[in-house]
């Protein structure tokens, strides 16, 4: 690993600065600052209610900031639709998982061609890199288990070749093991060349693979740093352990 100077050049694929943002009169983000480097993993780290969710959502274009800037590759982007920012590569698994539970998992795959991408390729490359999503190919996506689910969300964010990926709460109704499983492949897809935004309660997870990891609490991110730095930082009851 190098770094220091030249990595501190580098300028972010996608950035919040002094970011602002809320629900109707009450603020929720009070100045949020992020960046995330090109083919990294940037840990959002924090306790309940602290904005992570909504910080990925400004960051998709699914929420509008009301203060400060959204930049994609060093370039004003506030007020992006979130149908242009997956035009720049932005792709967002939201809380919850994304995928159709009354569609099979070859329909939620072709669900998924609306940009451009067939079919075949979308399966082949799902079916590559999780079996199992092709053993189920034929099965509704609501009687997977957790971690199917989540593999096909992940499938179906990848279909669209993003540049940045950002991934809210994998780990929600997971088992630990799965959990792991996922951010394994989420590690590998990073070494690919993929650029990674986590928010996680289940801090213990992400932080083995993140390259950055920041601090999110009332609105604020109060520590940025490398991940020991900022584990270090947080009170026991935000590790989720
Ligand atoms: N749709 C909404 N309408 C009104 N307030 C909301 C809405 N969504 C979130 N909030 C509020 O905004 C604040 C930040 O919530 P957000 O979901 O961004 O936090 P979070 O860090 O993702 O939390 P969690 O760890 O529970 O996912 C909270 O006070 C929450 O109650
Ligand atoms: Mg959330």
């Amino acid at each position: 690993m190098t770094g220091t100077a030249a990595e501190a050049e580098v300028v972010p694929l996608l950035e919040l600065a002094g970011v602002r943002a809320g629900y109707g009169a009450i603020e929720v983000l009070h100045g949020v600052d992020l960046a995330l480097r090109p083919g990294s993993l940037l840990a959002l780290l924090g306790p309940n209610g602290g904005g992570k969710s909504t910080a990925m959502r400004v960051c998709a274009g699914l929420h509008p900031a009301t203060g400060g800037e959204l930049r994609f590759a060093g370039r004003k982007v506030n007020g992006i639709s979130a149908q242009d920012a997956a035009k720049l590569g932005v792709c967002s698994i939201p809380e919850g998982r994304g995928v159709f539970p009354n569609l099979t998992v070859r329909e939620n795959l072709w669900a998924a061609t609306g940009t451009g991408a067939r079919l075949a390729d979308l399966e082949e490359k799902a079916y590559g890199r999780f079996p199992i999503l092709g053993k189920r190919r034929d099965q509704l996506a609501g009687s997977m288990s957790g971690g199917e689910q989540q593999m096909l969300a992940l499938s179906r964010a990848l279909g669209t070749d993003p540049a940045v990926l950002l991934l809210d709460e994998l780990s929600m109704g997971l088992a630990p093991m799965i959990v792991t499983r996922m951010y394994d492949t989420v590690a590998e897809l990073v070494e690919e060349g993929l650029s990674v935004l986590v928010a996680e309660q289940f801090a213990r997870a992400v932080l083995p693979i993140a390259d950055t990891a920041a601090l999110m609490l009332n609105g604020r991110v109060v520590a940025t740093g490398a991940p020991a730095e900022i584990e270090g930082r947080m009170a026991g009851d935000y590790l989720g352990g």
